[in-house]
């Protein structure tokens, strides 16, 4: 496993050499070199990489490459509208902590930077902000520019995502850095909801679920990047898996044990054979069923976590399922002159609605960035080095 994480961290610094400053910001061209630009809610995946190399090797190569970055950071944490307009960047929303937590907590973790923790703690209150004290939940997206549907306009104003459960630890966080309660007890509010409407019975997870802005009542679970409201997108699943695990690890409290391995165990019993998540698990009647080796490297980072705190044989069939799937059936390591780590996953819907048979091209079967972010934080869990 340290050849792979080796070979990893030399993909990380070369990329870093061609990317010069630049974010990459999903999936690659036909030559596995990635698009470069960012702007949204990946930013952080790349970045990330590097400070986990860091992290391991302890060399400064990295570290030049990490400081490259920090004048969009530092422009990013404010968040200004007429900025995020004129550079066509997401105004900040609930997947801050994506972005902040894996460059600014780290960098302040390993190198002590008080600047980025005052951009963290930037992040932090915006994503408090978010947080609908009715309905006690954290609101997804905001009005995008392109939203053209008027009934996503106006859930939007009531909506939340499963995604949301990775970003709440910006939050645990802060406030353990800052002793302001408020933040904990948000972070620890909107993991209830999530577990009382996002979580079903069966151990499965709806992607999102809509409740009146204002009341705060629930009114459905829906789908945005799965297969229907009432399937499971296999990413969503791990973002879950993972998510619950780390509210265990900040609050100790062992109903978001429960409610993980629940989770765990649902997203494991649906595998393929082959050891690998399809990109929704009720897609398994089509021609081609696309894999996501994002949900499986998002699911081991978590599992291996899991597996710490509840062991058991189940969890860990699935973290060597996930880990030999993986390094069988997606590693791109020996194509050479290749960005990504991994191959084959997905971005969003692989089939457009209603239409099973219409694959939604270029975004399906792809390599994409955070697959490659959490396959090497799960290589450094299972060697027992990863500790950001
Ligand atoms: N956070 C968006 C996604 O998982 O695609």
């Amino acid at each position: 496993m340290k050849n792979i994480i080796e070979k990893i961290c030399e993909r990380t610094y070369s990329n870093g050499v061609r990317f010069d400053g630049r974010i990459p910001t999903n999936s690659t061209d036909a030559y596995g070199r990635f698009d470069l630009g960012g702007g949204g809610w990946t930013d952080g995946f790349y970045i990330g990489m590097v400070y986990l190399a860091y992290a391991l090797t302890k060399h400064k190569k990295f570290l030049e490459i990490a400081d490259k970055y920090q004048p969009y950071f530092r422009l990013r944490a404010e968040n200004n509208p007429d900025w995020c307009r004129q550079n066509n960047i997401l105004p900040l929303d609930h997947d801050t902590g994506f972005i902040f937590k894996l460059s600014q907590v780290y960098r302040y973790k390993l190198i002590g930077d008080t600047e980025a923790r005052t951009l963290a703690l930037k992040a932090a209150d915006i994503l408090a902000s978010r947080f609908n004290s009715v309905g006690r939940f954290i609101r997804a997206w905001d009005t995008w520019s392109w939203d053209t549907d008027p009934q996503f306009i106006e859930d939007k104003k009531g909506k939340m995502i499963i995604d949301s459960m990775m970003n709440i630890a910006l939050l645990f966080w802060a406030y353990e850095e800052t002793g302001n309660k408020q933040y904990y007890d948000i972070a620890a509010s909107h993991t209830d909801t999530v577990a009382k409407y996002v979580v079903r019975p069966d151990g499965s997870t709806f992607h999102q679920y809509n409740f009146d802005p204002l009341t705060g009542e629930p009114k459905k679970g829906v789908t945005g990047q799965g297969y229907s409201d009432d399937s499971c997108w296999s990413r969503g699943q791990a973002w879950a898996v993972y998510g619950f695990t780390e509210a265990y690890e900040y609050t100790k409290n062992t109903a978001h044990l429960d409610t993980a391995e629940k989770i765990a165990h649902y997203f494991i019993s649906h595998l393929m054979p082959y050891g690998l998540p399809l990109w929704d698990f009720a897609c398994t009647n089509q021609t081609f069923r696309p894999i996501d080796a994002s949900a499986a490297a998002i699911a081991l980072s978590g599992l291996i976590t899991l597996n710490k705190h509840r062991p058991s044989d189940i969890i860990e069939s699935g973290i060597t399922k996930l880990k030999n799937g993986l390094l069988t059936h997606c590693n791109a390591l020996s194509i050479e002159n290749w960005e990504s780590v991994l191959l084959h996953a997905c971005i969003g819907s692989a089939y457009q609605k209603g239409n099973e048979c219409t694959l939604i091209v270029p975004y399906t079967d792809c390599p994409i960035i955070y697959a490659d972010y959490y396959f090497l934080e799960a290589l450094m869990k299972l060697e027992n080095c990863f500790n950001l």
